[in-house]
This record gives C-alpha cells, structure tokens and sequence, in this order.
C-alpha cells in the first residue's frame, strides 16, 4: 500500500528519502516520487515502476534539505507516471505526498474548477493539494500549516499527508486521519514515514500522530495542533527495532526468510507467557481483571485475509479448550452490518500491520457502542493496537513479504494460550492444561524440523505446480489452514486454489476432481480420521491427484504424495499442518517464476477501504 517518508535538516534530502523508500518498497507500488524543496523551487521527480525507475531520472546530485517522498498503490487513476505522487498545486509552488482516500474529491473537484481550477491527474491527491493551495492563497498572513488545516475541515475520507511549499524551504506539514503517519525526531534533523521501519535507521524516538492531527515540522522543532487549531500535547515513544532485522541476510526472499523465522516467533510468543504453577497462560497486557473475564459468555474474533482465518481457527481453539461460544468474522463485513455489540461479549481485532483500515474501522464501531476489544497485533504502536489501548503483541518481528506467514502461526499460538487461559478459568484440568504446556514448549523445534524439510516439499511442488486449479479440503480447524493453504498458493503462485470442508466436498465440488485438478488434504490423527480417509477414496476414484499432509504414515497408501509431520497436542495441530503448506505455495512460486515477496496486486498494509 502506498508509503510516505520526508525529511527536513541539516543532511542533503535525497538519499534519505531514497532509503526511506526502499524500506517501504515491502508495502507493495506500483510508482514512486520524491520532491525536493530548494527554496527558490521544488523538484518533483516521479516515475511508474519499480524505484530502480525513480533512481534513473533523479538528477545526479540536489542540495535540498528538505524532502518528502512517495510509492503509490493506485486507487484512484491507473499506475502511470503523471498520476505518481508528488502531487502539485497548478502553480507547482506545492506539493503533497497522500495516502488514503479523499471521498469528497469529485465536490471538492467541481467547487475548484468553479475556481478555473484545471486538473492534469485523475487523482483524488491533485485535488487535495490544489484545495491546500487554494485556503494558502485565502489566508490573510500565509501560512502552510494552517492552510492544511483549513483544508482538512473540508475534506471526508482517510489520509495521511506530508505538503511543502516553496516558500517554506524548510518545513513539511503532516496529518494524519486514518492512515497513519509518524514523525521521527533527530538530532537537529526530522524524519516523517508513514510506518517506522523507514525511519528506523535514523531514530527510534518517535511520535505517532492521532487522527485530526496536524504537525508543522522543522528541523530543531515540531508544532501539534488538531483541526480545530487546538494544542495536541504527543509524547515521544522509543521504538523497539532493529533496523538489521530488515535485511534479507542469507536468504534470497523476505518470505522464506520468516517461513525460517518461524519456531523463534514461536519462542517469543511464548515468553513469559506460561505458568507452570498453574498450568495456565497470563498476559500482560489485557488490562481485564479475571472476575470481568468470567463474565463473558461470547468471543468475537475479527481481521481480514489471514488474520480472519487465523481467528478462525483462534475460534475453535477457544471452544474447544474454553467451551466459549466463539466465532469469526471478517471486520470488513462487521463494521457495515450495523453489529448488535453486547456487553457480554469479548471481542479480538487480529492485525499483522494494526494498520487495515477495515479492521481499524471495526474497533471503533464496537467502542462506539460501548463494547470491549482487545487487539491481537505485531506493530508496536499501530493503529488498532493504540485504538485499542489493550490486548497481546505477537512479537513475531518485522514481517516484510507481502504475504503473512510467521505473523499467522504467531497469532495461532496466542490464541492456543488465550484459550489455555480462558479454559483453565473454566473447566480445563490442571492436568490437560499441564499437557498443552508441555506440547507448546516442544513447538519451536518442531517447527524447526519442519522448515528444514524444505526440500522434500520442493520436490513434491514439482509435481504441483503445473495444475491451473486445486482445491484443499480438512475439517474443524483443518478446514481453518486448508483455507490458509489456498489463499498462499493463489496470492503467491497464481494457481487458483478453493478451500472446502472435506465434509462438504461431495455436495458439490466433487464435480470438479479430475485427472487435472489436485486436492491438498490435512488429515491429522484425530477423531475425524476416517471420515477424512473417506474423503480421500472419493478423490481418487475421480482420478483426481492427492497431496495429504498428516501425522500417520499409513497416510501414503490413500495418496499420490503425503507429508507426514509430527505428533502433538491436538490443539496445536494446525500449527505443525501449517508449514508444510507455507513451503508448498513458497515452492510452486518459484517454480513458477513468480515474484514472491510482491505478488502483483497486492499490498502488505491495505490502509484504505
Ligand atoms: C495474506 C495476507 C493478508 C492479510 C490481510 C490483513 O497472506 O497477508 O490477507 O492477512 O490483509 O492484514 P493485517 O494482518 O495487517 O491486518
């Protein structure tokens, strides 16, 4: 999704925000630009593609101090080079980087061309900048920060903006409502990104702007204020990053980086979580005391894409240890049914990112009415996480491809020890809770052995990767990762993959199984084992390819190809299933030559609606 980065100090403007871009290049663009203010003008510089493009038509030095950037995701205008931000006022005395989307663009349009306003874009940021520039020119003394709020009061949508103007060679004001925007405080120097992993390399001090803020930005000082030109008092946070972390190290993409970063993510999940004396889960963080915990007799779990299907199988975690009614459901369709909110009901909202507007959106619709949620989040200091002001970090680490992998494993254990903790509140004995601690703790370093099974599941990927459709089937939480294990092989590899419950197959898909169209079956041993078998005879009297993943061995006398993984604790089944199905999607796309840290269309933080 787009990025913003900016920079105003002491330091040449250009390679810091080329750097500041490349950090977000994980996001997902499909353009990138930079302008470049030097008082007696600003260079916008912009191109279509990949940065490499940018980097060409830079000119090959630029005196500026002070900078802002931008890589665009289009929504509004296809990816061309014209419709590339920076975006500037018709007399290109300012520019604007935005993200978001301004709802009331084609008004604010129509009331700017009364004005004789022309527009060379089809964006709705072109609007927004001529808009800017339009309250500059109505104030009596000019001033760009007051213009932007000015502004601001006219506009609905979401944005996250960073505007120079010329004749403030060294200020950037900033905004943010909905999409987030952070400011980076340096050493007589200032540092402005969208998400912190740009600026982490220059400063962990930092501010996270609340929707409604403004922020004139200088190099040896800032100045908050909402839109109603009050004071807003933002305290500096210390970010907890490695800046290292980011980088790909010995392996050649992001995605299988943090597949292999999996049983540490694991570890630190883990940490401190589990207490053998009562052989329970505690968190810090919930900010509910056990009484109020009890009191609930519903669980909501909410997210989109993977996080959705991860709190699926959170759900089913939670009834089956807690025997707490408890569903999912995708925050996008919640937050526009008009949701009957109870109080007795305890709501999650699931987020890698803590930035997916849609899920954001939920939050707020469930504290509107008075309901109580706690976030399940990897971004320290995001959006929902701060919406939120309560719930459980993942601690996974930086995820950088734009596909979830460690960040989806990492919430399915948090929600294995949410429901270890709500069942021992309950009705789980010591002696079983004794018994998933047991098997938790054994997870990393199976998981560990799992990832280093790449190969054989390389070689099955062989035989896969050339179908144009497959489906995968399981039941109860296996349904959960056949879901999982379809959406990677689609987004990844480009192979059209459906997920159906094993039970549900012969009312309907069964028509599709031929000799062309492979099924990938998780069978773990449980009670549902030859219900699952049968599954698998109708496949194959269809002729239809086999793949199981599973925990018996016999496995391989139903099927075409079997990856057997190990024996654990029943509830953390999906977790062991899980990561042969990551390597199969990760395999088929490089077989396939596909791009698998940036599939095309998508983005890592889909911060607009
Ligand atoms: C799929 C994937 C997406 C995200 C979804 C929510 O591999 O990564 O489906 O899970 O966009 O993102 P977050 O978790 O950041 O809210």
């Amino acid at each position: 999704m787009c990025g913003i980065v900016g920079y105003v100090g002491t330091r040449k403007a250009m390679p810091i925000l080329m750097e500041g871009l490349a950090q977000l290049e994980y996001r997902g663009y499909d353009s990138a630009g930079v302008a470049l203010n030097r008082g007696a003008g600003i260079d916008v510089i912009k191109r279509c593609g990949r940065l490499q493009e940018l980097k060409k038509a830079l000119p090959k030095r630029s005196a500026a101090k002070c900078g802002i950037g931008h890589t665009r995701w289009a929504t509004h205008g296809e990816p061309s080079d014209l419709n590339a931000h920076p975006h500037t006022d018709p007399s290109g005395e300012l520019v604007l980087v935005h993200n978001g989307i301004v709802e009331n663009a084609r008004e604010l349009a129509g009331f700017l061309e009364a004005k004789g306003i022309d527009f060379a874009t089809e964006t709705d940021s072109e609007v927004l900048a001529a808009l800017i520039a339009h309250e500059y020119q109505e104030l009596e003394t000019p001033d760009l920060f007051e213009a932007v709020q000015s502004a601001l009061n006219r506009v609905t949508g979401a944005y996250g903006i960073a505007v120079m103007h010329t004749s403030v060679p060294d200020e950037i004001v900033i905004a943010r409502n909905g999409s987030p925007v952070v400011l980076g405080l340096g050493e007589h120097e200032m540092f402005v990104a969208s998400d912190a992993s740009a600026l982490v390399s220059h400063t962990r001090q930092v501010i996270y702007l609340d929707d409604g803020d403004v922020c004139r930005v200088r190099a040896r000082e800032y100045e908050i204020e909402n839109l109603l030109d009050q004071h807003a008092d933002r305290q500096p946070v210390t970010i907890d990053l490695e800046s290292t972390r980011y980088e790909l190290g010995e392996f050649d993409t992001f995605t299988l980086k943090e597949i292999s970063e999996q049983p540490d993510a694991i570890r630190r999940v883990l940490r401190g979580r589990l207490d053998k004396r009562f052989n329970t889960a505690h968190f810090g963080g919930l900010n509910l005391e056990p009484a109020e915990m009890l009191g609930f007799k519903r669980i909501k779990l909410l997210g989109c894409g993977s996080a959705l299907i991860a709190g699926s199988i959170g759900a089913s975690l939670i009834e089956r240890l807690a025997r707490i009614p408890a569903d999912a459901e995708s925050a996008a369709e919640f937050r526009y049914r008009n949701p009957i909110i109870e109080r007795d009901t305890l709501y999650f909202a699931i987020s890698q990112s803590g930035e997916t507007y849609d899920t954001l959106s939920a939050v707020q619709e469930i504290q509107r009415k008075g309901g109580t949620v706690l976030g399940v989040v990897n971004v320290v200091g995001s959006s929902i996480a701060r919406q939120c002001g309560a719930g459980v970090y993942l601690h996974a680490g930086p995820e950088i491809a734009v596909v979830s992998t460690k960040t989806f494993t990492s919430t399915v254990v948090v929600f294995a020890l949410l429901a270890l903790y709500l069942g021992r509140m309950r009705d789980l004995s010591p002696a079983e809770g004794g018994r998933i601690i047991e098997a938790l703790e054994k997870l990393p370093e199976q998981v560990e052995g799992l990832v280093a099974r790449k190969e054989e599941v390389a070689e099955v990927a062989e035989r896969y990767a050339r179908f144009s459709d497959a489906y995968f089937v399981g039941r109860g939480e296996s349904f959960g990762l056949a879901r999982e294990g379809a959406l990677k092989l689609k987004e990844v590899s480009y192979i059209h993959a459906e997920a159906y419950p094993a039970s549900e197959l012969k009312h309907g898909p069964l028509a599709l199984i031929d000799e062309e169209t492979p099924t990938v079956a998780i069978v773990p041993d449980d009670d549902l084992y030859a219900k699952n078998i049968s599954t698998l005879e109708e496949i194959r009297t269809r002729g239809g390819p086999l793949l199981a993943i599973g925990q018996s061995d016999e496995l391989a006398g139903f099927v075409d190809d079997c990856v057997v993984v190990p024996q654990t604790h029943p509830a953390l089944q999906p977790i062991v299933h899980l990561i042969p199905l990551q390597l199969l999607a990760y395999e088929c796309a490089k077989i396939r030559e596909c791009d698998v840290d940036k599939p095309r269309n998508l983005a890592k933080s889909v911060t607009v609606e």
